[in-house]
């Protein structure tokens, strides 16, 4: 079905990204490409909303008949506390990134924390991370922890300036799983990283692709994998770290990922019916080195890290 005959359907369905500022957003273009591959009578569309109007504005796709939504900043919030029903894991996270529209209810769910892991699970093949750091306490190291915590990763070492919101995050998630969760200072980064397997950036700093949240390394452990939320230009510690052979993985797998995550949601099927394949191709992740192939055979062995 060509994008003519699919608009010129009377029975197309709509799927929304509700967000402020959306202008520059990818996920259009990666949910439109999925959308086109499957051959579904849906479309994807952004809607930049003015903060008063965001309720309203859910609510009434809803009542238009839309399938679904996803949600960004700074609305995942509010989205959380508009629906009628959570997922599990929305609960937890306090935050929606997906919505439902079914049955005259709304339906909310979180699919960053599972969307990041597919991103490592999909692009360093057969890596069981021991020893996680996370950089970070705010929204996206909680999904993040999430995830490590469904995952079973036995120690985590949560680094954060204020070591408040780092506690918080660690009393949530304490109680969740076996993993034993240490809270401690950025400073401490360049004597842990090494008895770390993975470190996973999730702080704002860098957005300016000049700073670093830790003192960027003249060493890296090959074998300690770095995972940053940032995406697009790199930022000076992903360049540090990509400069001395480890393996990378930027925010874009984790867009494409959580987006995948979110269609298997409103399509009710399974993340392997899902073409993320193509998604990620839409947005240049499978020209990326970890997906590309050309990493094959670099990164982490179980029998390469050794702790304590
Ligand atoms: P998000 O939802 O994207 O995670 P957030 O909740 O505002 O955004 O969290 C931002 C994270 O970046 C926090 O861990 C924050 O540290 P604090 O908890 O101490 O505020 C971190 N961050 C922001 N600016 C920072 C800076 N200049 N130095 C160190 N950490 C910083």
């Amino acid at each position: 079905m060509s994008w003519e005959e699919r608009l010129a359907r009377a029975d197309l369905k709509t799927l929304w990204l509700l967000g402020h500022p959306v202008g520059h957003s990818l996920s259009p273009r990666i949910q439109n490409a999925a959308l086109q591959a499957l051959g579904a009578p849906w479309v994807y569309l952004a809607a930049d909303l003015d903060p008063k109007n965001f309720e309203e504005a859910a609510r009434g796709l809803g009542q238009l008949g839309a399938v679904g939504a996803n949600v960004t900043v700074p609305f995942k919030e509010r989205a959380w506390a508009l629906c009628d029903e959570l997922s599990d894991r929305a609960r937890v996270m306090g935050a929606c990134n997906v919505l439902s529209f079914v049955d005259g209810k709304i339906h909310g769910d979180n699919t960053d924390g599972v969307g990041w892991l597919r991103a490592l699970e999909l692009g360093v093949p057969d890596f069981y991370p021991r020893r996680a750091l996370v950089l970070g306490a705010g929204g996206a190291a909680r999904a993040i922890l999430l995830a490590l915590v469904e995952k079973g990763v036995p120690q985590i070492f949560i680094l954060n300036r204020s070591f408040e919101r780092a506690n918080a995050l660690k009393e949530q998630f304490s109680g969740l799983g076996a993993t034993s969760i240490t809270v401690t200072s950025l400073d401490r980064f360049p004597q842990l990283v090494s008895s770390g397997d993975l470190v996973v950036q999730t702080t704002s700093v860098g957005l300016d692709r000049l700073s670093s949240p830790v003192k960027l390394p003249l060493v890296w452990p090959k074998e300690v994998v770095l995972s940053e939320l940032i995406y697009g230009e790199p930022t000076p510690l992903l360049k540090a770290v990509r400069e001395r052979g480890a393996m990378v993985c930027d925010g874009l797998a984790m867009l494409v990922f959580q987006a995948a995550e979110s269609l298997a949601r409103w399509m009710n099927c399974s993340f392997e019916e899902i073409p993320w394949r193509v998604m990620g191709q839409a947005v240049g992740l499978m020209a990326t080195p970890i997906f590309d192939g050309s990493m094959r055979g670099c990164g982490p062995t179980v029998e390469a890290i050794a702790f304590e």
